[in-house]
């Protein structure tokens, strides 16, 4: 029986009875092999997939993680082929899962729904790939893509895949200048998005988004020569009714270089070649955010991803063939790369696609798709979990949940007030939480529970996912073993790990490798307790987590600073119930400024149309000066006790002006 005073949770047997992982000994042994025999270990599970040329066991696995031994690398299966389109498609079909449901696409009106099979999947997949080609697209070229919650979007990165493009997808939650930046980067010439999407009652169109960014892309000389737009909006039921028609949207469409999807796609035809790829070639590419404020384009290479992907989700979620699994994030994060493309789909599972929000048309809407879909997996972010906990119990009660056996986790952080909710409304105390540890940068899970293996403990993370060797460092780079905290880091890489920023190897190293020579360092602290658990307790670098978006500091600072009546502004995480973290931004005027209601506006809307919706702070302070240092660096320490009005502050012996502390402390605002 699960005991709660005890705070960990034994897996029930109902799940741990056929688990692919049934028992903590398994999991060790099962680890023990993947880190001490890796070939056999990742061999095993590469022969199920299709290599166009043999792996070579000679050049399986190699890396450097020492920037004093030469330039940083991973490499692995290095002079296979294969391509990801073909393994996740064809080899699906040619073993009988042709009729299979790929997705069961549920809009964000209930009435809009639809089902797509591995057959039809691959079909679409082959005629987009044709089309591409036929706009020029060459292996190694970058596609920039924008697109809502709709099976377009996966047939698009696949598609891509299959040809050997590299996708280059950004959340299309992003402002315009954002996606400019990103198109500019990966100087993507093709683009491709869909006029619009509803989400829940709220319209964002997305092609006057995208066009928008063009004509920032065109300012600074890069032209997107073709922009391929999904119709969407006619085909779904707006909120209150209806349907939007091409006309009554006028979707602005530029001659020669825009083309809707649905009047070159149709006609194209269903087969395609697959493009053989390198195990080391490109994939995708993904922009995260860097704490110098420009963002880093993490890349991901093709063989390594493919096992990484696919064998963190058949593990971690436990996936058997009649199981409908259902992630939530959206397919812009690597969330939604990794768990609701390429891992499902390397397992031939059926997956939910979501187009809609939790709260539309009502605040029980997950948990009626739960039910409508018999779904066995259900993978969420706590933000998701903490504003869906605020409402009546009995929204979660009223639907049949009996189908649930795995819970997920990701993003940030779980609080135990969360995890208990989910644990017993959500999964009657019967299903296992997997509270995911990872990355954009480590391809897939990296910390985890397996749902049949471990007993639960809610906010830990857990054990290290097969092949990962985490290690917890002092600040001098010394190990510490046992019980203790420290910089959470690793010791060689797994299959997926990224390769590289892309073209900036330089700066690859140096976020990731420089601090502690010889590891890999993923910015995040950990402890462990006396059990081995891990538990993640956050950013070590100026980091925002906010509703899981993660974002920099220096990124919303500049975009503050550009206004004319802000001469500084500094930006520090304060703890938020529902979003995790907020944003609380101190900002000292210019001499022209004026701090009025106006400014907060206006600030706030800059914020929306620098970088997007997401980084909107919920504090700004008037900061007459900053607490600095005699060298003139920023103690943000001291600004977050201000934040959460904590004056138990520490030594300020080292500030210029220590009567700037007094002054914020008593200056916070009425919302602060
Ligand atoms: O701080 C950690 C937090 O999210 C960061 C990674 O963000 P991103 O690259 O956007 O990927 C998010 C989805 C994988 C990490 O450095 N994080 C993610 N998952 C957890 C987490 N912190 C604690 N527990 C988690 N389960």
């Amino acid at each position: 029986m699960p005991s709660e005073e005890a705070h960990i949770f034994v897996p029930h047997p109902s799940v741990s009875k056929n688990a692919f992982v049934s028992s903590s000994t398994q999991y060790q042994q099962m680890y023990k092999k993947s880190l001490e025999n890796p070939e056999e270990f990742w061999g095993e599970i590469a022969r199920q997939f299709h290599w166009e040329t043999p792996i070579d066991n000679n050049r399986f696995f190699r890396y450097n993680f020492d920037m004093t031994k030469g330039p940083i690398f991973t490499k692995w299966l290095d002079g296979a082929t294969t391509n990801i389109a073909y393994n996740l498609l064809d080899r699906n079909v040619r073993n009988g899962h042709g009729d299979k449901v790929a997705y069961y696409w549920e809009g964000n009106h209930p009435d809009d729904y639809s089902r797509l099979t591995y057959k039809k999947l691959l079909e679409e997949v082959c005629r987009f790939a044709n089309v591409l080609k036929s706009r020029g697209v060459q292996k190694g070229d970058r596609v920039a893509v924008y697109m809502p919650m709709i099976l377009e979007a996966v047939i698009t990165l696949l598609a891509c895949a299959r040809i050997g493009a590299v996708h280059s997808l950004v959340f299309a939650g992003f402002s315009s200048d954002s996606f400019a930046e990103r198109i500019l980067d990966c100087e993507a010439r093709v683009l491709v998005t869909a006029d619009g999407v509803w989400r829940g009652e709220k319209l964002l169109q997305l092609k006057n988004i995208c066009d928008q960014a063009m004509i920032k892309c065109s300012k600074e000389g890069h032209n997107v020569e073709t922009c391929i737009v999904v119709s969407h909006l006619e085909r779904v039921t707006a909120p209150k009714g209806g349907v939007m028609s091409r006309q009554t949207n006028k979707t602005p469409m530029t001659d020669g270089r825009d083309i809707w999807w649905q009047d070159i796609v149709p006609q194209a035809s269903t087969s395609c070649y697959p493009e053989w790829m390198q195990a080391e070639d490109p994939l995708f590419m993904l922009y995260t955010s860097g704490s110098t404020g420009k963002p880093k384009g993490v890349l991901h290479t093709t063989a390594g991803y493919l096992l990484y992907a696919a064998t963190t989700f058949k593990y971690v979620f436990d996936y058997k063939p009649n199981d409908v699994y259902w992630c939530t994030a959206d397919v812009g994060w690597i969330t939604g790369h990794s768990y609701v493309v390429y891992g499902p789909l390397a397992n031939a599972a059926t997956s939910v696609l979501f187009e809609g929000t939790p709260f539309f048309p009502g605040n029980d809407r997950f948990w009626s798709v739960v039910d409508k879909y018999k779904v066995s997996q259900f993978y969420t972010a706590p933000t998701a979990i903490r504003s869906l906990m605020k409402f009546d119990d009995d929204l979660v009660a009223r639907h049949n949940l009996s189908s649930l056996r795995v819970l997920g986790s990701v993003g940030e952080p779980i609080n135990p007030e969360a995890w208990m909710w989910y644990y017993k409304l959500v999964g009657h105390e019967k299903c296992s939480i997997v509270d995911t540890f990872w990355q954009t940068e480590t391809g897939g899970h990296v910390l985890t529970t397996l749902p049949g293996a471990q007993p639960m403990k809610p906010g830990a993370a857990g054990f290290p996912f097969f092949g990962v060797e985490p290690v917890l460092l002092d600040e001098n780079g010394r190990e510490i073993k046992g019980e203790g905290e420290g910089y959470l880091v690793f010791s060689k890489p797994w299959p997926g790990l990224m390769r590289t920023l892309y073209g900036n190897h330089d700066r690859y190293e140096l976020t990731y490798f420089s601090k502690f020579p010889g590891y890999y360092c993923t910015g995040d602290g950990a402890k462990r307790d006396a059990d081995g658990y891990l538990w993640v307790t956050g950013r070590v670098d100026d980091m925002l987590n906010v509703s899981g978006h993660l974002m920099s500091t220096a990124e919303v600072e500049s975009v503050l600073t550009e206004h004319h009546g802000v001469a500084e502004a500094a930006v520090v995480a304060k703890p938020h119930p529902v979003k995790g973290e907020c944003l609380y931004c101190f900002i000292t005027l210019t001499e022209t400024g004026i701090f009025d209601d106006q400014l907060l506006r206006e600030l706030k809307t800059h914020i929306r149309e620098r970088i997007g919706p997401f980084a909107q702070p919920d504090v700004i302070q008037n900061a007459p000066g900053l607490p600095k240092t005699r060298s003139g660096k920023i103690m943000r320490r001291i600004l977050r006790k201000i934040a959460v009005n904590d004056r138990d502050v520490g030594d300020v012996s080292t500030l210029a002006d220590s009567s700037v502390v007094e002054l914020l402390f008593q200056t916070r605002p009425a919302n602060a």
